[in-house]
């Protein structure tokens, strides 16, 4: 098995029949233009995450460019940025704040983690470079509005299908040239993605589809309806448990239209925000204290009295999280 895939594409180390399923699978959901971009594949969207840095970065700046993100931000987002002590980049922090002068780096995570709310960018300048991850747009997760049309999105099979361990993202991108930097990343980082995984995810995506386009005149559920009615499912128990007490609070999600499903949705996200109310200042230890173990939403740039909990853990786990939190109200 040789490093090389197809030496004809910009992403010389991508499989065209992982291509092929990417393409298709978001022409199925509606949830990207994949038209007039290129697709560069990575090992997860972490990988693409550090190759969108560094080909975004200027080469010729006199000190780092800033990359920022709206408070609450995913926790990984500044010790990627800074683990390396990069040259080309560095974490500027939260971009409602941000007033620098310059170029500047913006990461749009929509649907975000860890709120589950739909994002747009804050900084909003000429000289800024956009990064959506859009690890969570999907329709289990959040209605489909629009196929999303950006210089540069990342995907992940993480969170798509739930397959993390197969390590792959995709980014879409625009520029060719942005390409071409990132896909040397790659190569100088791992000399490529893994073929197997490649193949494997095809294989998943292509399921995917198919059950959605087979699956609706089949008896079997579709992907899509059987992953969105598991999210209903487990936010109607955890509604039910929270707003009985006074104790916790969820983020507030307003209904929307989803071209997928072709009806007005509630956003189920994959995390649960919750704030402690009242005088708890620390509601990770709280809940630690009640055998319940979350991340604070210090890591997310905010106040302790927020905590996020996966809502994608096993149906044993999330009843037995469900389970202790009721004993804390009753
Ligand atoms: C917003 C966001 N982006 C990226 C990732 C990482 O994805 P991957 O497993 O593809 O590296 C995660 C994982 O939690 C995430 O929440």
């Amino acid at each position: 098995m040789s490093y090389f895939s197809d030496v004809t594409n910009i992403c010389w180390f991508l499989e065209a029949e992982f291509g092929r399923e990417v393409v298709r699978l978001h022409n199925v959901v509606g949830n990207a233009v994949t038209e007039g971009r290129h697709i560069v594949v990575g090992t997860g969207s972490s990988q693409l995450f550090l190759a969108a840095l560094y080909a975004l970065s200027p080469t010729d700046s006199p000190e780092p460019i800033s990359v920022v993100c709206a408070t609450p931000y995913y926790s990984s987002y500044p010790s990627m940025t800074d683990h390396l002590k990069s040259g080309l980049y560095k974490w500027g922090g939260d971009a409602e704040s941000y007033e620098k002068e310059g170029p500047y780096i913006e990461l749009v995570t929509s649907p975000n983690n860890p709120d589950g709310h739909v994002r747009r960018s804050k900084v909003n300048r000429s000289q800024g470079f956009l990064v959506h991850d859009l690890a969570y747009y999907w329709p289990q997760y959040t209605p489909i509005s629009a196929p999303a049309d950006h210089d540069l999105t990342l995907f992940t099979v993480s969170k798509s299908t739930g397959h993390a361990g197969m390590r792959i993202g995709w980014a879409l991108v625009k520029d060719q040239e942005v390409a071409k930097k990132m896909t040397k990343f790659i190569e100088l980082n791992t000399i490529g993605v893994s073929k197997d995984s490649q193949l494997r995810a095809a294989k998943v995506l292509r399921a995917v589809s198919d059950s959605w386009e087979l699956g609706n005149s089949k008896e079997s559920e579709s992907f899509f309806k059987f992953s969105h009615k598991l999210m209903a499912n487990r936010w109607k128990q955890l509604r039910l448990v929270v707003e009985s007490s006074e104790l916790f609070s969820l983020p507030k999600f307003s209904p929307a239209f989803c071209t997928f499903f072709n009806q007005v949705l509630e956003p189920q996200p994959a995390f649960v925000w919750l704030k402690c109310e009242g005088n708890v200042e620390d509601c990770e230890s709280f809940l630690r204290g009640h055998n319940i173990l979350t991340r604070s939403g210090t890591h997310f740039g905010v106040s302790p009295k927020y905590v996020r909990i996966s809502m994608l853990d096993t149906d044993e786990n999330f009843n037995q999280f469900l389970d202790r939190l009721s004993a804390i109200m009753s």
